[in-house]
């Protein structure tokens, strides 16, 4: 395990050998074209801003120097504004660009290194700034120092709308979390980032006009006016827009603790405590419903200034508006025949105050009636279906199904989801214009500051790629050489998406001797979907601890992938004798795991639930070594030992503890060549 953790270090600046094959960017530009030679970066190292005189180009530049310096350990190096001299690095800019940030604005770039200079060109700062970004990826350690590789890079993007939404609601995240996870967007080209604001758990925004929304709504956990200025001004300077969504008219329970007149039910309300979907919702029959909208819209679209205003809209089941009479008599007599008739009257006078106060509607799915304007937008987490059935009735829309980071798939899987795929491939080129992109999801139910940016990144890092580079940029092991690098450069900007896991671990073992918890955890995963609410013996709310196992596995465990493809080449006859005995110290490994961490189990009450995959872990190791015995030696098991195999592994590859050995698989794949399944598939 040691090795492999140092080969990951090294790997966060590349050296030139493997640049003469690739350069480790992420998102892959448009075009890229190796040269011959370098740009040695020395401490004369100075650039010049020349064009536009933009601030937030200025300030762009100067936080590209920082990064700079940070990754070489040199100073000075330097910036100025053109005076004719010559400079390391020219960044040129025609134009500064929208003062509040515009889908669709050029985001193209050209970038040029040469061993005498480097030059980088865009229509608008917004391009030169993802630039500058692309340089950062690549600074090479050669052997006569740090050096740019020669390149030429013709860039822009694919999509319009590249995002990542991060619902603050249900778990709280303070200022510097979101700052850092923007940094982490800008370095990979994101270009929105939607807040869920508000949802049954909790509203995290101060309101003067309303204030009980946030005094009563958000436990003491708010963002205030400030704070979201500030915020969003942080964003712009990293060319990227914040859409704020305030989900109606269910998810509400939170708005509902200190304006309980705006519920179809009784009160009183507190926010709520537990997960799921629940039945309070906004009053839609009632003036004052619209009234207190009218203000609060108007004073939320003041205070973000985006085009586009989220209304949420998601999971109504209509079971409080059932319930009223007032409700169903209003129904009756407006021809509403049922929730979703009433839902979609709702949306129609709301989409007439958001339009009223300057901005265009955007909500989930759900939102979607033929009866509203063509110009709202709909975001879709039901799947490609509903995002196309849209397109073909006019409206834009995003793609977010396929994008729940939330439900810990791995990274190829969102990598392999692509907008203009399923049933947008067969849309007509019109109704594919109305396809802007896409839209990454981090609910926060299981999401802690701790861990939330582990739950992001790096697999972000590969769903920005697919919304940025062309379609044909699709193969998945040059993916992940990349993510790698990349994700080790995101350290570097404060994401703690690495350094938050020994913390964890330390806490969990009660002591610093983490050996053994690690060589367990690094092959776990935590359960996909929605199974961690499904498996729970007692159902988790917002107050339960994120401190077990389950919260500080990765969702994406390195190891077992890369187990699983050194243990295909093997099963291939493609493996040289270095990666078998690799494959063999890793199953001696996890063999001899459990001697070692059973003490501390017995020691820690956070640790006694991962006793069966510990043990599970140990036998997988044991039939793994059996099986590459058998195969090597080119002898047969017995079939009591592969039927006593497959009931161990059947065993192991159960969910325990809310995680997944994610090394079963694979092992399975050795054991089934060693019982003679593939004889094709011999090493
Ligand atoms: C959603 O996942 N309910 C938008």
């Amino acid at each position: 395990m040691k090795s492999l953790l140092l080969g990951m270090v090294c790997a966060l600046l590349f050296t030139t050998a493997d640049a003469q094959d690739s350069l480790p960017l992420m998102p892959m530009p448009a075009s890229v074209q190796r040269g011959s030679g370098q740009f040695v970066i020395d401490s004369s190292f100075m650039i010049a801003v020349t064009g536009v005189q933009d601030p937030r180009l200025l300030r762009a530049t100067e936080r590209f120097l920082v990064s700079l310096r940070r990754q070489t350990g040199m100073f000075p190096l330097s910036m100025k504004i053109s005076d004719g001299s010559p400079a390391s690095l020219v960044v040129h800019a025609d134009h500064a660009g929208r003062d509040i940030q515009e889908l669709g604005e050029d985001e193209s770039y050209s970038l040029t290194v040469a061993s005498s200079g480097i030059t980088l060109n865009a229509p608008t700062s917004l391009g030169a700034m993802h630039g500058l970004q692309t340089l950062l990826q690549f600074v090479a350690t050669t052997p006569i120092g740090f050096a740019f590789p020669a390149v030429t890079i013709n860039d822009a993007p694919r999509f319009h709308w590249r995002g990542l939404m991060i619902d603050v609601s249900r778990h709280f995240f303070p200022i510097n979390v979101l700052k850092r996870n923007l940094d982490g967007m800008e370095a990979v080209k994101l270009n929105v980032f939607h807040l869920h604001l508000s949802d049954d758990q909790g509203f995290r925004v101060e309101s003067k006009k309303f204030p009980k929304l946030h005094e009563m709504g958000s436990d003491g956990f708010f963002y205030t006016q400030e704070e979201i200025r500030d915020l969003i001004a942080y964003a712009r300077d990293r060319g990227i827009r914040i859409v704020p969504e305030f989900d109606m008219p269910g998810h509400a329970i939170s708005w509902f603790a200190g304006y309980a007149e705006l519920a179809s039910g009784p009160g009183p309300y507190a926010p709520e405590r537990k997960w799921g979907i629940f039945d309070a919702a906004i009053d839609p029959t009632e003036d004052g419903t619209y009234k207190f909208l009218d203000h609060f819209i108007a004073e939320m679209a003041a205070l973000f200034p985006d085009e586009f205003f989220h209304i949420g809209g998601d999971e109504v089941n209509g079971k409080q508006w059932a319930g009223n009479p007032k409700i169903q008599a209003f129904m009756l007599k407006h021809g509403l025949k049922d929730k979703g008739d009433l839902q979609a009257y709702f949306n129609t006078r709301v989409q007439a105050l958001v339009h009223k106060h300057g901005k265009t509607m955007e909500g989930w799915d759900e939102i979607l009636r033929p009866n509203l304007p063509n110009d709202i937008l709909i975001q879709s987490w039901r799947g490609q279906e509903s995002l196309a059935g849209a397109a073909k009735l006019g409206y834009r829309g995003l793609l977010s199904s396929g994008y729940y980071l939330d439900l810990m798939y791995p990274a190829s899987q969102h990598y392999a989801v692509d907008p203009m795929s399923g049933a947008a491939a067969s849309l007509s080129s019109d109704e594919k214009k109305r396809i802007l992109g896409g839209e990454a999801c981090e609910w926060a139910e299981y999401v802690s500051t701790e861990n939330i940016d582990s739950r992001i990144w790096p697999r972000m890092a590969a769903i920005a790629e697919r919304l940025w580079s062309p379609q044909g940029v699709n193969d998945v092991a040059s993916m992940y050489e990349r993510l790698d690098v990349v994700s080790l450069q995101f350290a570097g900007l404060g994401l703690t998406h690495n350094s938050y896991y020994e913390p964890m671990l330390r806490r969990i073992v009660g002591s610093e001797d983490i050996a053994a918890l690690r060589t367990l955890a690094d092959v776990v995963e935590p359960v996909k979907e929605y199974a961690r609410e499904e498996q729970a013996v007692t159902p988790a709310t917002s107050l339960s601890p994120l401190n077990r196992l389950v919260d500080a596995a990765n969702p994406e465990s390195a190891t077992a992938r890369k187990f699983s493809v050194m243990a295909d080449a093997y099963l291939g006859g493609k493996a040289d004798a270095q990666t078998k005995m690799r494959l063999r110290d890793y199953l001696t490994a996890w063999r001899d795991n459990d001697v070692k961490l059973r003490p501390q189990i017995a020691a820690s009450f956070l640790l006694q639930e991962d006793d069966s995959l510990s043990r599970n872990l140990s036998l997988l190791g044991d039939a793994g070594l059996q099986a590459m015995d058998y195969l090597d030696n080119n002898q047969k098991p017995t079939s009591d030992w592969v039927t006593q195999q497959a009931a161990m592994i059947q065993q192991a590859s159960k969910p325990s503890a809310q995680m997944l050995l994610m090394v079963a698989g694979p092992i399975q794949k050795l054991m089934s060549a060693a019982g003679g399944e593939n004889p094709s598939n011999k090493p």
